[in-house]
Formats: structure tokens, C-alpha cells, sequence
């Protein structure tokens, strides 16, 4: 372990995260450095110039921590140091320090609500009995029944079953999400302590941000009372129920006093250090509460990645979400896909259909004002894996719910003709999930330097949204112009300069000469001149001067 904080801040501009373009690197999936089949720290320092090429500001970094792996690294058993499997402490500061002299920012995930059963304070706990201190770190309860046989309350996890688990001398403990992730108490002052000084830890190395992990969960009702009804009847998952009304473990009122605690620290470092909350809450209203001068930075907004393909659901959730902004004086945070959800192009329908609606809505976010978050491999393309067996699925809602979320976490296709395509060094063919064969076309290899791939749509669109006037964050916001039905179409200004943004949502190609120049597409426009066609399912950008 290196106990010497390296990698000084970027102090450019504290403002960066307001137009930051973020790249979310599921790390076991991104770059594999030592041909153990999962991806590490030091597999991404490797490719960070193909991130610095492609144009994003910032990286987001899934839990790096160490971790029995139960959920993907989102049960930490040491919050202040590196698994194994990813590397070491040392390799996190050489790849921060090569990120920076990039200028690459880096933002770590931080998970509060729950810590890994293996955690020290966790096993502690358990030894210690009931009624002891070490338990009182956690949610530890009596349960119902003549002898306390029933869970202490009906509150279900969000991987499935009940949120509750007996341990051996008949106390119950409380847990969210798998049992191997056992929920803090929050009201505990050590509880408190502990993370503020997990926070310093990291802003001391030099990270520029967290995204913070159930953001809305830390805080649990008194008392613990009863939801009432069943979480899990539709066969969603929980967080997305949120919407539906209260639960008496998220977004509670008091929870907002943690992060007014945190504000000051982040504050207290250079460079513009910011926080992005993972929360869900009953509205945008609510939502907007994690956020402000002496909260969060921003929030997730999810509302764009659910809209539906039609040009009314993505309007709606565009103006919804910069009306909130502008109440809270903070920027919208646009996501179509994350280590979470399927990703966009199979949600919009998968092949050739899925892949044009895809890149039409990624040139959309882009253009938008705010901080737009991408997910690794969205740039290529990539679909959902639907057809991994299920033996190798390790998703822990998997065994409770039938749902999973390992298609979107295949490892990424860097090059070569061989699986896993580049993802370790050469000649390894080890990956934790298989990469399809279909994915050699998809590679970075495949795609560089070939016009119309994805990767270099995405390219363009990011080189444009840095050097346009009209995209910078200062421009003024969005204009929506009349347009034909099933068709959006906004504009941003700069002075005299206009970019506008068309998505052709319709049925038919639609003619875009009225509104200037184009100088990115995510299809081929049809005709020229004066009928000049945006097909459909594609989007375009044009500049006026
Ligand atoms: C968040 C993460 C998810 C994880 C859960 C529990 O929702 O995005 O991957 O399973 O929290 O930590």
C-alpha cells in the first residue's frame, strides 16, 4: 500500500462538471491488463489516450474496491483500498496521475448505503451478539412471531425475497439488496464519521468527484414500519417503483443532512470536486432536493433514458428535466445506458432498427445542455447480450429475480480477429463473460478511421460539442422550432451562431434545408442542396453563422 497522496487536481475549471461529458468504465469490463480474463486499473491507464481521443472530459469509475464480487464490487469490504483482482493502491494513483496529464477527470464510485458482509465492521458485528455496539453500526432487529421467527418488518429487497436475513442467535438484519450487503445505520455518528473520512481519503489522491451510490436509501423511516404492499408485483425492479409513491426506506427527509455534512469537505479541496447522487425519488421535485450550493451537484435523471421512441415522450422528459434545472440553478444530467439497464440500442429494438434509433438519441443527448454520461461501449454500438448461459450469468438479482444485468457488462471489443477481442493482452482468451463473434466488427480496431461507425459518430459529435460555440455552456439553452409531427427540432445560439438539433421520430424522411448547414448525422442525408432528407430514425446537426 502507498500511504503518499499523489495526482494533483485539474484546476482549470471548477465549473467542469456542468457540460462535462462522463464515460462510466465498468472496470471489470473495460481493459484487462494482466490476462486474467477481468478488467483492471492498469488495463484502463492503458487506454486512456483512446478516451482522451474520443473526446469525454471525465471517467466514472464502478466500485474498484476490495470486495468478495457478490454484486459486482457494490459490496466493499475496505473502502480505502484496491482489490486484488483490480490492482493496487499504487495503480490507482498512476492511472490518476496519467488521467490528469491528460486532462482526463476521474470520479470513483462510493457505496454508503451498504457495506460487504466480509466487511471488519460487519464480521465484528456478528460476533459481537445482539444489544452490542458493533451491531449498533447496522440494522440489526428482533424479528415477528411467537419466536421471532417472521421478519421484523414486509420490506422486500430489490433483488428479490425479503430485505431481512436471521442470523444464527435469532437477530434479524436489514439489507436492501443482497443479504451479502448488509444496510448501515445512518443514524449512528461513527457511521457518519467513517464515510466523511472515506471521502478525504479519496480527494486526498486526487479523484475529482463521486457518484454516489443509492443516494435516496441511507436514511430509513423510525421505527421501521411496514410498506404494506408488495414491492416486486410487477416483475421490476424496486428502484424503479419509486415513482409509484414513499417507501419507508428511501428518500427520507433526514438523509439530505448527510449531504449537507459532505458539501463542505468536497468544497474544501481545489479544482471543483463534485458529487453526483445515484437517487430515485416520487418526483422531479424531490429529486431536486439532493441537489444545490450546499447539497450535491447533480442528480441522475433517468426520465430520458426510459422515454419511449416518439418524439412526444422525449419531449416531454427534455422540458421536464430543464424546467427543474433551472429551478435548482444546476445542470440536467442525460443517460441513455449504464451498468444497470439494457443497453439502448437493444431497448430500442435491437438490430439494424435498434443501432439507428440508438445513435439518432445519442447525438440528441449531445446536443443538450447539462453533463451527458456515457456508458463503455455505447460509442461502439454495442447491443445487450440477451443469450449468455445461464451458469455464467453472475448478476445476484439473477438467482432471486430471473432478471439480470449481466448483458450489458460483457467486456468491451477492443481489436483482433480472436475473442475476447483485444480486452486482455495479446494472446489471452480469457474473459469473465463471453464476447460474441458478432462483436469483431464492433471492435475499436474494427471501427477507427471508418466514416459512419459509431465510434466515429461519436467522435465527431464530441469534438463538435467542445469546439461549437452554440454547445459551450454558456450558450443559451433550448429553443424548440415548429416541425413536423413525429419530428424534434431545437436550436441553440451563440451570438449569431445557431446549432439545431432535428431527430426524425416520424414515419417518413423528413427535409431539413430550412435549418442551415449540416456538419454531423447519424445516418447518410438523402438528396442535396434544396432537398436535402433526414431519413428516419436518425438525427442531424446544423449550423447557421
Ligand atoms: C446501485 C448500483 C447497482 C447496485 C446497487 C447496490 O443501484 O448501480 O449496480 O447493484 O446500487 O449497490
Amino acid at each position: 500500500m502507498t500511504a503518499s497522496t499523489t495526482a494533483p487536481p485539474i484546476t482549470t475549471d471548477d465549473d467542469w462538471w456542468r457540460s462535462a461529458v462522463v464515460y462510466q468504465v465498468y472496470v471489470r469490463s473495460f481493459a484487462d491488463s494482466d490476462g486474467d480474463g477481468i478488467g483492471d486499473l492498469q488495463g484502463i491507464r492503458q487506454r486512456l489516450p483512446y478516451l482522451r481521443d474520443l473526446g469525454v472530459d471525465a471517467l466514472w469509475l464502478t466500485p474498484f474496491y476490495t470486495s468478495p464480487m457478490i454484486d459486482g464490487g457494490y459490496d466493499v469490504a475496505d473502502y480505502r483500498d484496491v482489490d486484488p483482482m483490480f490492482g493496487t493502491l499504487a495503480d490507482f494513483d498512476e492511472m490518476i496521475t496519467d488521467a490528469h496529464a491528460l486532462g482526463l477527470r476521474i470520479i470513483v464510485d462510493l457505496v454508503p448505503n451498504h457495506t460487504s458482509s466480509a466487511h471488519r465492521w460487519f464480521t465484528a458485528a456478528l460476533a459481537a451478539g445482539p444489544g452490542s455496539p458493533e451491531r449498533a453500526r447496522y440494522l440489526f432487529a428482533e424479528g415477528r412471531g411467537a419466536h421471532g421467527e417472521l421478519p421484523p418488518n414486509d420490506w422486500e429487497s430489490i433483488f428479490g425475497g425479503p430485505a431481512w436475513t436471521r442470523v444464527a442467535d435469532g437477530e434479524w438484519y436489514l439489507h436492501l439488496f443482497d443479504p451479502a450487503q448488509p444496510d448501515l445505520n445512518w443514524r449512528h455518528r461513527e457511521v457518519r464519521t467513517e464515510f466523511e473520512d472515506v471521502l478525504r481519503f479519496w480527494l486526498d489522491r486526487g479523484v475529482d468527484g463521486f457518484r454516489v451510490d443509492v443516494a435516496h436509501g441511507m436514511i430509513k423511516a423510525e421505527g421501521l414500519p411496514d410498506v404494506g404492499f408488495s414491492t416486486m408485483t410487477t416483475g421490476q425492479r424496486q428502484v424503479e417503483l419509486l415513482g409509484k409513491g414513499r417507501l419507508p426506506y428511501f428518500d427520507q427527509d433526514e438523509v439530505h443532512e448527510i449531504y449537507r455534512a459532505w458539501r463542505p469537505i468536497l468544497d474544501s479541496y481545489p479544482g471543483g470536486r463534485m458529487a453526483v447522487a445515484e437517487a430515485w425519488a416520487e418526483t422531479p421535485q424531490r429529486l431536486a432536493r439532493y441537489i444545490g450550493p450546499d447539497e450535491l451537484h447533480q442528480a441522475f435523471s433517468f426520465d430520458f433514458l426510459d422515454a419511449t421512441w416518439s418524439a412526444d415522450s422525449f419531449r416531454k422528459v427534455i422540458d421536464t428535466a430543464l424546467a427543474e434545472s433551472t429551478v435548482v440553478g444546476a445542470p440536467t444530467t442525460w443517460v441513455l445506458s449504464n451498468h444497470d439497464k439494457q443497453r439502448h440500442v437493444t431497448r430500442y429494438g435491437d438490430g439494424d432498427q435498434g443501432l439507428r434509433r440508438a445513435r439518432a438519441a445519442s447525438l440528441l443527448m449531445l446536443a443538450l445542455p447539462g453533463c451527458a454520461y456515457l456508458y463503455q461501449g455505447e460509442e461502439l454500438g454495442l447491443p445487450e447480450v440477451l443469450d449468455l448461459p445461464d451458469e455464467l450469468r453472475q448478476d445476484p438479482a439473477f438467482l432471486r429475480t430471473g432478471e439480470s444485468r449481466d448483458g450489458c457488462r460483457v467486456p468491451i471489443p477492443w481489436s483482433g480477429e480472436l475473442a475476447p477481442y483485444g480486452f486482455g493482452p495479446a494472446g489471452s482468451e480469457l474473459s469473465w463473460l463471453p464476447t460474441p463473434a458478432t462483436w469483431q466488427a464492433l471492435s475499436v480496431g474494427a471501427q477507427t478511421d471508418v466514416p459512419g461507425s459509431t465510434l466515429e459518430l461519436y467522435r465527431a459529435a464530441l469534438r463538435i460539442r467542445h469546439e461549437h460555440p452554440a454547445l459551450a455552456v454558456d450558450a443559451d439553452g433550448v429553443t424548440w422550432l415548429e416541425s413536423e409531427p413525429g419530428v424534434l427540432a431545437f436550436s441553440r445560439t451563440a451570438g449569431t451562431t445557431v446549432l439545431t438539433c432535428v431527430v426524425n421520430l416520424s414515419g417518413a424522411p423528413v427535409a431539413i434545408d430550412g435549418y442551415g448547414e449540416p456538419v454531423v448525422a447519424s445516418a447518410a442525408l438523402t438528396g442535396s442542396g434544396s432537398t436535402r432528407l433526414l431519413p428516419i430514425d436518425a438525427s442531424a446537426w446544423l449550423e447557421r453563422r
